[in-house]
């Protein structure tokens, strides 16, 4: 899909339909709306008369021009209430409107730019959110559907403003949008893929194309390289597996005079979660291919950061292995030993994601990185703690935790901080090593936050559990069924919002 902007007339457009929109409760439609509806004879006004149109946050009416202007059709996308209007508002009715007309077949879109001007949003908020809400709400994984040729495509989209003067901070909006939208969605198609083609060689590969299309450092270690670096939390989690375990790590310079400047985002990479000897139960085992989903986020994000050019210097760390129950697996009850020199008791090998970001945080904590953010599909206790509305968020840090929040809250990904007081520590003591891998059923996702962050080693530290987030069961705005790409656009944000530019 192309995005265009241009100043003009947006009845003028020779499209198959132009999007407007009503906020809730609006009785006569002003603006852009009110001009199309003088246009359309009051059609607009009447549906509102007759209780048809409301302008509830997401409503679609669709009008049929029948000749009296030059699009083929009018959608009036409602905003809902305008005293909560933001930019997800648009993203979300920005998708919803191009999804609709996708179905309908419409290929060519012209819409107005929603919110420029309201409650003071800028033009180049509107062209942001337009630009994201289209590319992620029209996204679908259907490389592998035999039929996917002959399914309708918007191709193109038009944000048609008529003051000229908004074009320039539009412009700039769709650019950076897309980018973004493009980074989360990169990271939705590779959680998407299923295992037998998404092997740690191919996250690895999938790193590699990033780091060349956008002129990245990228190093892969290999599973000799791990045993002599002593990181054996990592390989007790790949011995079982036959496919080879890689550390990926990619680096992107952006303020090389100051080596300080530093941030590392560290992603689990479980490209299939078996849960090894302690095995998960058959239904929706599947579902764990998706357990890559916080390593495909922190690759996706470097590929946005390389673009966007922020100064300030990110190295972006994912320990790729498969979780499998092999006769070379790793035993409950064994004792593997980390990088830093830490030792750990297995009691459950379905614990794995600790265990691998153990030995990857240590590796971070190595190369002299004291700011480090990981990402993780870690525990299943997220879905009962916070349902898929927000993400973990746990930390060491109360300032790093507030600038993630904040980054989150910006691009509409929200998380919500949880304790992770001395107290919980209690739960995951072992009698024979220096920690267990588990903590119990009580605070799941707390306790395994935590056994994390034993490995942050005076580093400031904030960890995400996307566990019930990186995915989700049904469309919802412009996140469509499958695998969300949460959280890229919050890390892209931290990034921005902590690089030292002027
Ligand atoms: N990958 C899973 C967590 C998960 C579960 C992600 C469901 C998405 C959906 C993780 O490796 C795991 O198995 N965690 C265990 C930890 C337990 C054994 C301490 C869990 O949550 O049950
Ligand atoms: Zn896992
Ligand atoms: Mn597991």
């Amino acid at each position: 899909m192309e995005i265009r902007v241009l100043s003009g007339d947006i009845t003028e457009q020779q499209v198959g339909a132009i999007v407007v929109n009503l906020f809730d409760g609006v009785t006569s439609p002003g603006g852009a709306t009110g001009a199309v509806d003088r246009a359309l004879k009051g059609a607009i006004s009447q549906l509102i008369e007759e209780g048809e149109t409301k302008g509830k946050k997401g409503e679609i009416t669709l009008i049929h021009t029948l000749g009296t202007m030059a699009p083929a059709r009018v959608v009036v996308v409602g905003l809902g209430k305008e005293s909560q209007f933001d930019a997800d508002t648009v993203r979300w009715t920005t998708a919803v409107a191009c999804r609709h007309l996708r179905r309908l077949g419409v290929g060519s879109i012209a819409t107005i730019a929603h919110g420029a001007g309201i409650g003071g949003m800028d033009a180049r908020t509107s062209g942001h959110a337009i630009a994201e809400g289209s590319v992620l709400g029209l996204y679908r994984f259907d490389k592998y559907m035999s039929d996917n040729v002959n399914k309708s495509e918007v191709k193109e989209l038009i944000i048609v403003e008529s003051d000229s003067t908004k074009v320039k901070e539009l412009k700039a909006g769709v650019a950076d949008g897309v980018i973004l939208a493009e980074a989360a969605n990169l990271c939705r198609s590779l959680a998407s893929e299923p295992a037998n083609f998404m092997t740690p060689t191919r996250l690895s590969e999938a790193a590699l194309e990033v780091a060349r299309e956008g002129g990245l450092e990228l190093e892969v270690l290999e599973r000799a390289d791990m045993a002599e670096m002593g990181m054996g939390a990592l390989l007790g989690v790949a011995q079982g597996s036959d496919e080879p375990p890689k550390l990926i790590v990619m680096r992107y310079s952006g303020d090389p005079d100051d080596e300080a400047n530093q941030l590392a985002l560290i992603g689990k990479g479980i490209t299939f979660d078996s849960g090894g000897i302690s095995i998960k139960p058959a239904a929706n085992m599947g579902a764990m291919k998706g357990d890559m989903a916080g390593g495909a986020s922190v690759i996706s994000a470097m590929g946005a950061i390389s673009n966007l050019r922020p100064k300030i210097n990110v190295t972006a760390i994912v320990p790729a292995t498969e979780n499998m129950p092999g006769g070379k697996a790793q035993r409950p009850g064994d004792i593997v030993k980390t990088m830093n020199g830490k030792t750990i008791e297995i009691d459950n090998t379905d614990a794995e994601g600790r265990l691998v970001l153990a030995d990857a945080l240590a590796y971070a904590r190595s190369l002299g990185i004291d700011r480090i953010v990981d990402v993780a599909t870690l525990t299943g206790a997220m879905a009962i703690a916070l349902g898929n509305v927000c993400t973990g968020v746990f930390g060491n840090d109360q300032e790093l935790v507030d600038q993630v929040l904040e980054a989150g809250k910006q691009v509409g990904e929200p998380g919500w901080h949880l304790p992770t007081l001395d107290d919980y520590k209690e739960q995951y003591k072992s009698s024979v090593a220096d920690i267990k891998n588990t903590g119990g059923r009580a605070a799941g996702s707390i306790t395994g936050a935590l056994i994390i962050g034993e490995f942050a080693d005076g580093a400031s530290w904030v960890h995400l559990d996307i566990a019930a987030t990186s995915k989700t069961d049904r469309v919802k705005g412009y996140t469509p069924k499958g695998a969300t790409g949460i959280p890229v656009r919050t890390l892209v944000q931290l990034v921005l919002n902590t690089a030292n530019d002027t």
